[in-house]
């Protein structure tokens, strides 16, 4: 079993690496902000509930990303090999519930990927995406709103899973495939 945090700053990769390393390891990929705009999209009481604060760049509130995490866990089948968490958790609050949820269900953390990325590198792959597909967050007023979010609350979280031992750090600047072969080892070797 092999389940993994993938964290970082907005723009970092998270996503674009999530989908490298399902395809390889036969991981689900549970990436809450793709829950959150599904949500959103499909116009449900939930997706009302947090369209304001999404599209404005701030966090939802704690217990609603504790009760969507604790579901879609519980949801994910054996056929897969674990599971990869991206996007929560982005919160010590989040990041303590976690330890429980999984523990309930006899499973733990195999490693947790910090991935790090210049700002004006994140703020120019933000601002293009927005361009192309027109996320409602990637406009440099809220990408500014999403960075501060993240420095002042889900950074603190490294200093929780540097204590587990098994944080690794990231340089993410480069190309995506260089970036993959990276993690793609750590992966590996923490898997043996
Ligand atoms: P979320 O969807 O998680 O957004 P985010 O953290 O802001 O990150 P992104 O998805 O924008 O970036 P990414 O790191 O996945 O990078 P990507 O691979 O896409 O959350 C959205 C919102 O939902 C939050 O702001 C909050 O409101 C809410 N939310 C979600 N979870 C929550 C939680 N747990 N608690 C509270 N609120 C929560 O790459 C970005 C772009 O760069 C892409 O265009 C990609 O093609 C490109 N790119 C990727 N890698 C490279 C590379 N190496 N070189 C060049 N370009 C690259
Ligand atoms: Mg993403």
């Amino acid at each position: 079993m092999i389940n993994v945090i993938i964290s970082g700053a907005p723009g970092s990769g998270k996503g674009t690496q999530s989908d490298l390393i399902v395809k390889n390891f036969r991981l689900k990929h549970l990436s809450t902000g793709d829950m959150l705009r599904n949500e959103i999209a499909a116009g449900t009481e939930l997706g009302k509930q947090v369209e304001k604060l999404v599209s404005g760049g701030l966090f939802v509130p704690d217990s609603i990303m504790i009760d969507i995490i604790a579901n879609a866990i519980q949801k994910v089948d054996n056929s897969y090999n674990g599971l990869i968490l991206d996007g929560f958790p982005r919160t010590v609050e989040q990041a303590q519930a976690l330890e429980t949820i999984l523990e309930q269900q006899g499973k733990k953390i195999t490693v947790f990927l910090d991935i790090h990325v210049d700002e004006a590198e994140l703020i120019e792959r933000l601002l293009k995406r927005g361009q192309i597909y027109g996320r409602t967050d990637d406009n440099l007023e809220t990408i500014k709103e999403r960075l501060k979010a993240y420095s002042s609350k889900t950074q603190p979280i490294s200093d929780f899973y540097k204590k587990k031992n098994n944080y690794y750090q990231i340089e993410g600047n480069g190309t995506i495939e260089e970036i993959y072969g990276k993690i793609e080892d750590i992966i590996t070797a923490c898997n043996l």
